[in-house]
């Protein structure tokens, strides 16, 4: 029976079975761009490793109470949860910060620290998919747990980086304090003598981190608390740049705030630049998340058209939400497939070797085997130096010669009578770009093959 397209022996064959679609917001990643997602990962492991870095994983899914305790609302809004067949009330992580610090608590919390981890892996979040934005994406992250100091801060910013330095990637990264805007919406509540519970701050929080100025407003003003008393954390949030600390210091001042948060800006800065890393303040960074308590900071690249922000981190204590003791950390994570999309490369050529089992028509079967037995040694031989393929259709040199042709091979090892009679490891070296072949044993071939291949590079 012969297929082609559908058709089977010359008659239309009716699938029954409908076309099944990828799930919306993910995507199927084909050789070539697994290639470049491969390079990005192999470059953001080596950075890490070089600082003192060591790879984690974590599950997939976890307890959806993991990312329940602290991670917030517009985390909780995009979860994927369900419940499993034990009862269980689960949810595919939507980050890895939270799973990094549940497996600390777990498992390293007799660690000595600082700890420095990294980690690669799948998130998933129920957001409206458009460009760079998906439902299934990948982060490449890095946790120093035991640290929350400017040095810790500073190193993780430098690390990151670093990894964009060695991508060859421009981006601009901004830095700014959570806890400067909480203390100052504490201020400006108690000078009206409110309160905000934290849910209601975490709100209000999450609003300015989406530059939401009308809804702070009403939230406020339904809180008894009139739109002029905010005109100085408006004016804080869009603080940036050079003068950026010494107007923020003036706000707080003129609201008697805590300004130990502007300080340690203050030593993050000195210490950014011994690393000579370039950034700017941006005091409106805000963050979706609610577990960071100070610096935070976001990296934007502008290569991308929308959702630029490449990366996102800071400081922040969720260790003992999960049972453990209050352990100060700081971390970021790259958003992958961002990365993906501007990351510039051209993949080095790939020298393929393909070994060409040619059967005579009247070959006996014992006489087929031997020649199999032959090729797949051969093959198994230029593997050790090649990337080789061997035919597994039994199919004629032409169509042999069509499929190299095909999938790019640049050499053909042909093994038929000839070579049978010319002796064990005797085979016809083809160069298919050139067309010239010689028949030869199989060291002297691998020998030619390497000789062409450095002539090239050349
Ligand atoms: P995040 O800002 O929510 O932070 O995510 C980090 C990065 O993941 C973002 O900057 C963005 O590039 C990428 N990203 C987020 N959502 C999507 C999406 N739907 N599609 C494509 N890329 C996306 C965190 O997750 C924190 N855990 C970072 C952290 C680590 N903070 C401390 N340590």
């Amino acid at each position: 029976m012969r297929w082609r397209d559908g058709e089977c022996d010359g008659e239309m064959v009716r699938s029954a079975a409908k076309k099944i679609e990828r799930v919306k917001g993910t995507r199927d990643f084909l050789p070539n761009e697994m290639r470049r997602r491969r390079e990005i990962e192999r470059i953001m492991r080596d950075v890490a490793t070089r600082w003192g870095y060591e790879e984690v994983q974590t599950p997939t899914f976890e307890h959806a109470e993991l990312f329940m305790l602290k991670s917030g609302e517009g985390i909780l809004e995009e979860m994927y949860e369900f419940y499993d067949r034990g009862g269980r009330h689960i949810a595919l992580r939507p980050e890895l910060t939270a799973p990094v610090m549940r497996m600390f608590v777990n498992e390293l919390k007799m660690a000595r620290k600082p700890l420095r981890l990294f980690y690669f892996g799948n998130c998933f979040r129920y957001e409206e998919p458009q460009h760079a934005r998906y439902r299934e994406f990948w982060q490449f992250g890095a946790e120093i747990i035991g640290a929350d100091t400017p040095e810790a801060q500073a190193e993780v910013i430098a690390l990151a980086h670093e990894m964009l330095k060695e991508l060859r990637i421009s981006a601009s990264i901004e830095i700014g304090h959570v806890g400067v805007l909480r203390d100052m919406l504490k201020c400006i509540c108690s000078a009206y003598g409110v309160s905000l519970s934290d849910a209601e701050e975490n709100r209000v929080m999450r609003l300015i981190d989406k530059g939401a100025r009308e809804q702070i407003e009403d939230f406020m003003r339904h809180k008894g608390i009139h739109e002029d008393a905010l005109n100085t954390l408006f004016q804080m949030t869009e603080l940036r740049g050079a003068n950026a600390l010494d107007n923020a210091y003036e706000l707080l001042e003129s609201l008697k705030s805590n300004s130990d948060g502007l300080r340690e800006l203050e030593a993050l800065s000195d210490v950014l630049a011994a690393y000579e890393v370039p950034f700017t303040l941006n005091l409106g960074i805000a963050r979706g998340l609610e577990y960071y308590t100070g610096t935070v900071f976001e990296i934007y690249a502008s290569q991308l058209e929308a959702q630029r922000q490449i990366c996102g981190g800071g400081s922040y204590r969720i260790a003992h939400i999960f049972g453990g003791y209050d352990v100060p950390s700081t971390g970021f994570a790259f958003g992958f497939d961002r990365i993906a999309e501007i990351f510039e490369y051209d993949a080095p050529p790939q020298l393929k070797v393909i070994v060409i089992p040619v059967y005579a028509k009247n070959a006996s079967p014992e006489r087929r085997k031997e020649l199999l037995k032959k090729a797949i040694r051969i093959a198994s031989r230029l593997r050790t130096d090649f990337i080789t393929i061997s035919d597994v259709l039994g199919r004629s040199l032409s169509a042999q010669l069509a499929y190299a042709d095909a999938t790019g091979a640049t050499f053909a090892v042909i093994i038929g009578e000839n070579e049978m009679k010319a002796g064990e490891g005797h085979v016809t070296l083809r160069n298919l770009i050139t067309g010239e072949q010689k028949t030869a044993h199989i060291n002297e071939c691998i020998s030619m093959i390497h000789a062409w291949s450095s002539n090239k590079n050349r």
